[in-house]
């Protein structure tokens, strides 16, 4: 099944919406099947944001994404990475729509309390810089079938 890497970022556990934001993803129907609250070191923010390395906003980004604990998770469903991206809303503050979590909570592009991969092959590269195997436990949920 389709594998994503979320992560609450440092303002979302900071501002206490680890719970809401995995409420959404639980109430869409994907399953959780690995988390933990965690540092993110330079070398792991490194990797996890190649693409953006030599961008104007990269040191700042790298620097937040340090800054504090983070809570990381990878969830498991049927296109669970467009449809994490749709749920989570526009990476633009200003763009982001009402009843998308950034739409609901972000203010600053800086600062916009959830990263979801792009593709399946970011989601594999990430979960891998996060995971090891015997970290996510895929088990069957009856209602998977309805969803
Ligand atoms: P992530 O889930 O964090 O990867 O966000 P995203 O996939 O919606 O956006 P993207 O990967 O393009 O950029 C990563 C992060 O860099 C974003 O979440 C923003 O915080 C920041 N960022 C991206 N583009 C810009 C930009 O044009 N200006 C600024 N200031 N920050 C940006
Ligand atoms: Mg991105």
């Amino acid at each position: 099944m389709e594998k994503t890497f979320l992560m609450v970022k440092p303002d979302g556990v900071q501002r206490g919406l680890i719970g809401e934001i995995v409420k959404r993803f639980e109430q869409k129907g994907f399953q959780l099947i690995g988390s933990k609250l965690t540092m993110v070191s330079r070398e792991q923010a490194a990797f996890h944001y190649a693409e953006h390395e030599g961008k104007d906003f990269y040191e700042r980004l790298v620097n937040f994404i340090t800054s504090g604990p983070v809570f990381a998770m990878v969830w498991q469903g049927d296109q669970v990475i467009p449809l994490s991206r749709t749920l989570i809303g526009k990476t633009n503050s200003l763009e982001a729509a009402p009843g998308t979590i950034r739409g609901d909570y972000a203010v600053h592009t800086n600062f916009n309390l959830i990263h979801g991969s792009d593709s399946p092959e970011s989601a594999e590269r990430e979960i891998g810089n996060f995971f090891k195997a015997d970290e996510l436990h895929d088990y069957t949920k009856v209602i998977q079938q309805w969803i």
